[in-house]
């Protein structure tokens, strides 16, 4: 789908040629002598307009307007959450419409998170799977114009806007490909399809040099599945090589059936999700890739799948990790924490200024936070205070979890350096202290993206968080600052 921004002037209103003309009113509407104010006031005056957000009101091919709907929506305060409910409501008509092109004009100047929210809804609610179906029938939007009074102050808000979502979309499609459409080889070859554009490079690492790099809990976890594991590092290069790198680690298990010490059946579906962290990192690099920042970031993903054979990882084996620490599997479905320590160790080769790292790591995680606010950890004050902020700006939320060392004290075991679990309590806080081990040679975060990637249910599907998130953490709130 094609965004475009543009100067929105009353009187064009009317003239304008589209199948639908969005026209979003807030509770401080004051009308002017426009053919389209008349009309809102009208729609307010007799009620058929109420000031609550998410009311809309369609008028078919109103006297003097080109448009096939004019279809007033009321976003009350204009807050993000009044935008959202009133954008997809709309939305739901705009789909019956099957309309092709649309306008939606801003009456009075949004904030740039109004503009934000506003694309990031119209985006998220256009989104259609289609891959696996013989249906091919996608979304029928092909042009979205946004009008705003003031064009100029929102450009470059705008242009971070539209990458986001074209990087929430490739997140979100990748996410839900099922495993066998989405093997570890594939989204090596998303990565590398992204190595085409300017300051982006591409390394793709396979079994034999896994093995040489000792990455021995990564293999681990591998081994049980005869698809090929894949180690992917992708490179954005906007800024000085001596400029340190912000290092983004993703858990990519596209298939997570728990291993020897197997999940139940009910839901295992939904472990495709399980590499939605790897794909948030790929949501992330097609942003970057459109925006050309003045920036270093390097991705890595540990991708490969983790299933029960005669030649799979068994509770109570003992693997060594690259770091050179040995670690008890006693438990093989915790097998994120084992994919993802041998990447941190990884990371240190970077001399990296901040390591995050983002996975669906636990069921504990959902069940602390739902699915409104991904959890995080990390132990630098300068980290949090920019994940919290670039929660915010993009509307993705995040929520800082705990870190003391006592959470540690299960993870003890006689028969290594440490085990891969601890009890059933503080699940997403033990995943998170079993992580930071092999994180002291940088400043860290890791955030468990296991509530917040899909929804379950009816509406099943890929939400492609964190990736707006993390893209205001690289542009915006770095603690160390672009340059430093
Ligand atoms: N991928 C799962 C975490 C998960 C489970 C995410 C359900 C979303 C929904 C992870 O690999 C896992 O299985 N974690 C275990 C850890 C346990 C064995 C300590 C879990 O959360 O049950
Ligand atoms: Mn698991
Ligand atoms: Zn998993």
């Amino acid at each position: 789908m094609n965004f475009e921004l543009k100067n929105f002037v009353p009187s064009n209103v009317s003239i304008e040629k589209c199948d639908v003309s969005l026209v979003l009113v807030t509770n401080t509407f004051q009308a002017g002598k426009d053919a389209l104010s008349v009309l809102i006031a009208k729609a307010i005056k007799s009620g058929d307009l109420k000031a609550k957000a998410g009311q809309i009101l369609d008028i078919y091919r109103p006297l003097g307007f080109c448009a096939t709907h004019v279809v007033l929506v009321q976003v009350a305060d204009g807050t993000p959450a009044d935008m959202r409910k009133g954008l997809s409501a709309a939305m739901v008509l705009v789909k019956a419409f099957k309309a092709r092109q649309m306008t939606v004009s801003f009456l009075q100047q949004p904030t740039a998170q109004g503009l934000r929210v506003a694309i990031t809804t119209l985006a998220d609610a256009s989104y259609v799977y289609t891959t696996t179906k013989s249906d091919q029938e996608g979304h029928s939007l092909e042009a979205v114009a946004i009008a705003v009074p003031d064009e100029q102050a929102l450009g470059a808000i705008f242009a971070r806007a539209v990458a986001a979502v074209n990087g929430i979309e490739l997140a979100k499609e990748w996410s839900n490909r099922p495993a066998n459409y989405a093997t570890p080889t594939h989204l090596a070859g998303v990565a590398k399809a992204l190595a085409k554009f300017s300051r982006i490079k591409v390394e793709v690492l396979g079994h034999k040099d896994v093995v040489k790099l000792g990455m021995g809990a990564f293999l681990a976890v591998a081994k049980g599945s005869d698809e090929p594991l894949r180690f992917i590092v992708l490179h954005y290069h906007g800024a000085a090589k001596s400029d340190a790198p912000v290092v983004l680690v993703g858990k990519g298990i596209t298939f997570d059936s728990g291993g020897i010490s197997i999940k139940p059946a009910a839901e295992m579906d939904e472990m495709k999700y399980d590499m939605c962290g790897a794909a948030s990192v790929l949501g992330v690099f097609r942003a970057l890739a459109e925006l050309q920042p003045d920036i270093n970031v390097v991705g890595l993903i540990a991708s490969c799948e983790n299933l029960p054979s005669n030649c799979a990882l068994k509770p109570g084996d003992v693997v060594t990790s690259m770091s050179g620490q040995t670690i008890e599997v006693l438990n093989t479905d915790a097998e994120g924490r084992l994919v993802l320590c041998d990447a941190l160790t990884y990371a240190e080769r970077f001399k990296p200024k901040a390591v995050l790292d983002i996975a669906t790591l636990t069921g504990a995680c959902v069940v602390a936070l739902g699915g409104v606010r991904s959890g995080f950890f990390t132990d630098d004050a300068g980290v949090s205070a920019a994940l919290l902020a670039a929660g915010e700006s993009s509307q993705d939320l995040c929520w800082q979890m705990p870190l003391d060392e006592d959470y540690a004290e299960g993870l003890k075991t006689s028969f290594a350096d440490v085990a891969n679990v601890a009890g059933r309590a503080g699940g997403a806080v033990t995943a998170a202290k079993f992580l930071q081990r092999f994180t002291g040679k940088y400043r860290w975060a890791h955030l468990d993206i296991a509530g917040t990637a899909w929804k379950s249910g009816a509406a099943k599907g890929a939400t492609g968080r964190p990736v707006g998130l993390l893209l205001d953490y690289l542009l915006d709130h770095d603690p160390a600052g672009p340059s430093a």
